[in-house]
């Protein structure tokens, strides 16, 4: 079972379209997935259409026991087969378990409740746009952390201070955490600024940073709006970022 950390310090860079992307490319391979959603915005939640769960990753939160997580595993609509997709969702009371703790206090709980876990192939863990307590519980949980960077200034300075966080979870917390990389997303190839921030993420991050990049394509609005995965919308861009999400999902199941 491999476990993934979708993040970014900044918000609205396309973590949670990123983490479909993922979650799509899995099913179409009959990868069995799992989707932990730690955002309490709850957009994964809401696309994956999560059907009443009993319990949230809130409950997994307060008390980190494997019932817990499995009382939490919600189906979900949105499958293609072979694959499924399973949701521990999102939970407005997330919030509670975002307050600050000293690196000596923070004691990771939500993978202590995923030690027992069994019968997922790939775990995607949905981060909120900060680096607070919700974010370091997935990196604790997580084998890897993709980091989504859009190629701007903020961008990158966002990336920048999201990889150092890895560092410092897998230094305290998870010696088996490893970035599988920077993925560049909403790359426009017409823009000069973007092709200058790339190059610049290439030099900070050399051989970290995933490629091909992410380009900007209205598919994902589209398969927002349908509630379907990116790989069922059928035209060409949905195609394309397809055939990119699953080069690079290779990667993640390589390790
Ligand atoms: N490659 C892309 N091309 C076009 N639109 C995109 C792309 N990636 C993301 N978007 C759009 O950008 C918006 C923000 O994306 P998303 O919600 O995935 O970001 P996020 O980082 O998860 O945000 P938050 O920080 O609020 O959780 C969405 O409307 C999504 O459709
Ligand atoms: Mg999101």
């Amino acid at each position: 079972m491999r476990v993934v950390s979708i993040l970014s310090l900044k918000g609205g860079v396309g973590k949670t379209s990123v983490l479909l992307g993922f979650a799509g490319a899995a099913t179409v391979r009959g990868l069995a997935t799992l989707v932990i959603d730690l955002d309490p915005q709850g957009n994964a939640t809401s696309i994956l259409a999560a059907k009443n769960p009993a319990s949230t990753a809130a409950e997994v939160l307060a008390n980190p026991t494997i019932n817990t997580l499995h009382n939490s595993l919600t189906e979900c609509a949105w499958e293609i087969a072979p694959g499924e997709v399973d949701v521990i969702a999102s939970s407005p009371n997330l919030i509670q378990h975002d307050a600050f703790k000293s690196a000596a206090a923070f004691k990771p709980r939500l993978a202590r409740a995923l030690e027992k876990l069994e019968g997922y192939d790939l775990v995607l863990i949905d981060c909120p746009p900060s680096l607070g307590t919700l974010t370091r519980e997935a990196l604790a949980a997580s084998d890897l952390a993709v980091v989504v960077a859009t190629p701007t200034f903020f961008g990158l300075q966002g990336a920048e201070r999201a990889a150092e966080e890895i560092e410092e979870i897998r230094s305290s917390h998870n010696k088996k955490l490893k970035l599988a990389g920077i993925l560049p997303n909403r790359v426009k190839s017409v823009a000069e600024e973007h092709d200058y921030r790339i190059r610049e993420m290439g030099r900070i991050f050399s051989k970290q940073i995933m490629k091909p990049a992410i380009p900007d394509r209205i598919a994902f609005q589209q398969a927002e709006s349908f509630g379907k995965p990116i790989q069922t919308v059928g035209t060409a861009g949905s195609r394309e970022v397809s055939a990119i999400f699953d080069k690079h999902l290779t990667t993640l199941i390589r390790g």
